[in-house]
C-alpha cells in the first residue's frame, strides 16, 4: 500500500509487473513494521527492510517474515554499491530528514544501473492546510513556500518528532540532482470505496485536494 488513499502495488505496478518481481533484490527504507517487504517477499522478491527505529523493527520481527531487517539511517546505507535491483518507501525516511539528497544519493549508490526507486510522501500542497479531516482542513493557513520544519518537543525540550517540507519543485530538483530520472509522479485520487477517516485524512479532503505524491525514479 503506497498511501492512505489505498493505492496498492498490485493495482499500480510502480515497481513493475508483480510477476517480474520474483528474485529481485529490493531495499525498503523507512520500512516501519515492514508491510511492503512482507508483500514483496510473498511475490518471490528478496527484500531487505531498513528502518532507523529499533522499536519499529521489533514490530516487524513480531509480525514475522523471512527477510533481513536492518537498523540503520537511510542517509548512511550499510550496503555495497549496486547491491539492489529496486528500492521503495511508503512514507518512510524522506519526510523526516533535513537533507533528502543524502538519502537519494545513497539510494543511487546501492541501486544497480536502471534500478527504480519509488517513494511516497505527503503531497507537498498539504503543507499549506491544517492537518484536520473536516472543513477546517480545507482553508490555507500557512505558506506552501515556508520550509521551516514542523517540530514537536518533549518536556525536556528535545525534538521528538520532526517533519521537513519540500515543495514539488524541490522534490523534482532533489531527484534529478541525485542522478535519477523522474519517470512518473502519481497523485492518487481518493477512491469511493474508501470511507475511512484517519488523522487529517478523510474522503472530504481527499476528494478536493491531493494527499499523496508518489515519485517513480530510475537510476541513470
Ligand atoms: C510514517 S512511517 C512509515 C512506515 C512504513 N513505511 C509504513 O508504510 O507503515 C516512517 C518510518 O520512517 C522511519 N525513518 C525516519 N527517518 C529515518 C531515517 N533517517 N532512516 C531510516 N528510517 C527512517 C521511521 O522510523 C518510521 O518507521
Amino acid at each position: 500500500m503506497w498511501c492512505p488513499e489505498g493505492l496498492d502495488e498490485v493495482e499500480a505496478e510502480l515497481l513493475g509487473p508483480a510477476e517480474e518481481l520474483k528474485g529481485k533484490e529490493v531495499l525498503e527504507i523507512g520500512a516501519g513494521a515492514a508491510q511492503c517487504s512482507r508483500w514483496l517477499a510473498a511475490q518471490g522478491a528478496r527484500p531487505v527492510a531498513l528502518d532507523l527505529s529499533h522499536r519499529q523493527l521489533q514490530h516487524a520481527l513480531r509480525i514475522g517474515g523471512s527477510f533481513p531487517l536492518v537498523c540503520a539511517d537511510a542517509g548512511a546505507l550499510p550496503f555495497a554499491d549496486a547491491s539492489f535491483d529496486l528500492a521503495c518507501s511508503a512514507y518512510g525516511a524522506l519526510p523526516f530528514v533535513a537533507d533528502p539528497r543524502l538519502v537519494l544519493g545513497e539510494l543511487r549508490r546501492v541501486l544497480r544501473p536502471g534500478g527504480r526507486f519509488v517513494f511516497s510522501v505527503t503531497h507537498p500542497v498539504r503543507w499549506a492546510f491544517p492537518d484536520e479531516p473536516g472543513p477546517e482542513g480545507l482553508s490555507v493557513s500557512a505558506s506552501y513556500f515556508d520550509r521551516t520544519p514542523y517540530v514537536e518537543q518533549g518536556e525536556d525540550g528535545q525534538a521528538v518528532y520532526v517533519e521537513h517540507h519540500r515543495t514539488l519543485g524541490d522534490r523534482v530538483r532533489d531527484i534529478v540532482a541525485s542522478g535519477f530520472r523522474l519517470v512518473d509522479l502519481v497523485e492518487p485520487e481518493w477512491p469511493s470505496w474508501n470511507t475511512s477517516e484517519w488523522g487529517g485524512w478523510s474522503p472530504l479532503r481527499g476528494n478536493l485536494i491531493p494527499g499523496t505524491a508518489v515519485f517513480v525514479c530510475e537510476r541513470d
